[in-house]
C-alpha cells in the first residue's frame, strides 16, 4: 500500500455535478463562462440541486422559498450574541451553522424531500448568518431580511441596512455563480466524506465549513487582500514578489491542485475587479493584482486562482477582508448540499486506508518502568 500525498490525481467518487476537463469548468454540463454571464445565483443553485435549469415559475418558487426560509431562530442570534469579541468570522459561521441544527425540526429526518428543504433552508440562513455576526460585533442589531429579491440583493442589505445599488448586487451575483461548485474541492469532500457515514446534512456543511476556512483554500481570499495591504503601494510589489519567491514562499491566490493552465474563473473576476475600480474611481487595489499577476506568472509559471481577484472585487464593494471566506461559503452552501444529495443517492461508506510509517513491532512498557 502505497500513499498518494494529498490524493493527488486520485478518482474518489463519480459526481454528475459540476466537472473540470481540460481546464473547462461546468456545472451540469454548462459552461461557466456562459453562466457567469447569463444566470443569476438562484438558477445556478437550483441546477446543481435538481439537475437542470429552472423554469421561470420553479425559478420564482426556489426565490419564495429561500425568502421565507431566510430568517434565523432567535436563539441562534441570542447564542450569535455570545461569542467572544474577536471571534474568527469562519468560526463564527461553523458554530452557527450547526446549532441551526438544534432549532431544525427536520434535522434528522433523512427523506430525500426533507434533505432537499433542509439544504433551501441552509442556502437561505447562511447568508444570515454571516451578516448577524458582522453587525452584532459592531454592537448594531441584526437586520431581518427583505423577504424578496435575491440571496446576493439581500446579503448586501442586511450587511448594511441599506437597499444595495443594482451594479453591487450583479457583482456579487456573478461572484457567487462563479464560486458555485467546483468538483471534489477539499470542503466538498470532507461534506461528502461525513454524510457518507449517514450523518446528517448539517454535519455535512459543518465539515465543510471547516474545511473552507483554511488559507490553502477558501481562505486564501482573505490572505490575497492581507497581502495587498501589506504591500501597499504598486511600487513596493517588484520587492515584495521578489522576496517571497526568493524565499520560497506561498503567493496566496496563485496555483491550482487541477488547473495548470489557469483557473476559467479567475478572469471574470479580474474583469470585475477593474470595472467596479473604474466605477468607484480607484483602481489601486487592480493595478496592483494586475502587476503581482504578470510577475508571478512570469517567474514561477503560476496562475492566479479564483480567490485572488475575488479579493479586491469584494474590497471595491466595500465588504470587510474577513467576511470574503465566509461569502465563499454563501455560494459554496449550493455545491456542498448537491454533493450531500448526490452522495445519499448512491452511498457507501468513504473509509480510504493509511500507508503505516510507524514502528514494525514494539512492546507495551508498564508505566513504572518508563
Ligand atoms: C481554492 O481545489 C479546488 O477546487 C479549490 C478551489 C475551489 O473552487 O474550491 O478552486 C478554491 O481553494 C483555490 C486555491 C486557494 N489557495 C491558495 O491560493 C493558496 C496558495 N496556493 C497554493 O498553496 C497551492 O497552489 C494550492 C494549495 C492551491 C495547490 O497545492 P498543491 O496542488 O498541493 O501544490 P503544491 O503546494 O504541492 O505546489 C506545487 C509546486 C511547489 O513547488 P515545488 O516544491 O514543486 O518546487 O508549486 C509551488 C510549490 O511550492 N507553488 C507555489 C504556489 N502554489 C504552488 N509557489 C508559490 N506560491 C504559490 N501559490
Amino acid at each position: 500500500m502505497t500513499a498518494t500525498k494529498g490524493l493527488e490525481g486520485i478518482v474518489a467518487t463519480t459526481s454528475s455535478i459540476s466537472s473540470i476537463i481540460d481546464g473547462e469548468l461546468t456545472y451540469r454540463g454548462i459552461n461557466i463562462d456562459e453562466l457567469a454571464e447569463q444566470a443569476m445565483f438562484e438558477e445556478v443553485a437550483y441546477l446543481l440541486w435538481y439537475g437542470k435549469l429552472p423554469t421561470k415559475s420553479e425559478l420564482e418558487e426556489l426565490k419564495r422559498e429561500l425568502n421565507a426560509n431566510a430568517s434565523l431562530p432567535d436563539a441562534v442570534i441570542q447564542q450569535i450574541k455570545l461569542y467572544p469579541q474577536g471571534t474568527n468570522s469562519m468560526a463564527a459561521l461553523r458554530t452557527a451553522v450547526s446549532s441551526l441544527a438544534l432549532y431544525d425540526g427536520e434535522a434528522n429526518d433523512m427523506s430525500k424531500e426533507a434533505n432537499i428543504r433542509k439544504a433551501i433552508r441552509l442556502q437561505a440562513q447562511i447568508p444570515s448568518v454571516i451578516a448577524a455576526f458582522a453587525r452584532i460585533r459592531e454592537g448594531k442589531a441584526p437586520i431581518a431580511p427583505k423577504g424578496s429579491g435575491g440571496i446576493a440583493e439581500n446579503f448586501l442589505y442586511m450587511l448594511t441596512g441599506e437597499q444595495p445599488d443594482k451594479v453591487a448586487i450583479e457583482a456579487l451575483d456573478k461572484a457567487l455563480v462563479l464560486h458555485a461548485d467546483h468538483e471534489l474541492n477539499a470542503s466538498t469532500f470532507a461534506a461528502r466524506v461525513t454524510v457518507a457515514t449517514l450523518s446528517d446534512i448539517y454535519s455535512g456543511v459543518t465539515s465543510a465549513i471547516g474545511a473552507l476556512k483554511g488559507p490553502l483554500h477558501g481562505g486564501a481570499n482573505e490572505a490575497v487582500m492581507a497581502m495587498l495591504e501589506e504591500i501597499g503601494t504598486i511600487d513596493n510589489v517588484e520587492a515584495y514578489v521578489s522576496r517571497k519567491l526568493e524565499n520560497k514562499e506561498k503567493l496566496m491566490g496563485f496555483g491550482h491542485r487541477v488547473y495548470k493552465n489557469g483557473d476559467p474563473r479567475a478572469k471574470h473576476l479580474q474583469k470585475m475587479s477593474l470595472e467596479l475600480g473604474k466605477l468607484t474611481g480607484d483602481t489601486k487595489w487592480y493595478d496592483m493584482s494586475i502587476k503581482i499577476e504578470d510577475m508571478v506568472t512570469s517567474l514561477k509559471g503560476l496562475k492566479p486562482n479564483v480567490d485572488f481577484y475575488s479579493a479586491s472585487v469584494y474590497t471595491t464593494l466595500g465588504i470587510p477582508r474577513d467576511l470574503f471566506t465566509p461569502i465563499f461559503a454563501i455560494s459554496r452552501a449550493s455545491g456542498w448540499t448537491a454533493h450531500i444529495l448526490e452522495q445519499y443517492e448512491n452511498n457507501r461508506l468513504i473509509r480510504p486506508r493509511a500507508e503505516y510509517t510507524g514502528p514494525a513491532t514494539a512492546s507495551y512498557v508498564p508505566l513504572d518502568k518508563r
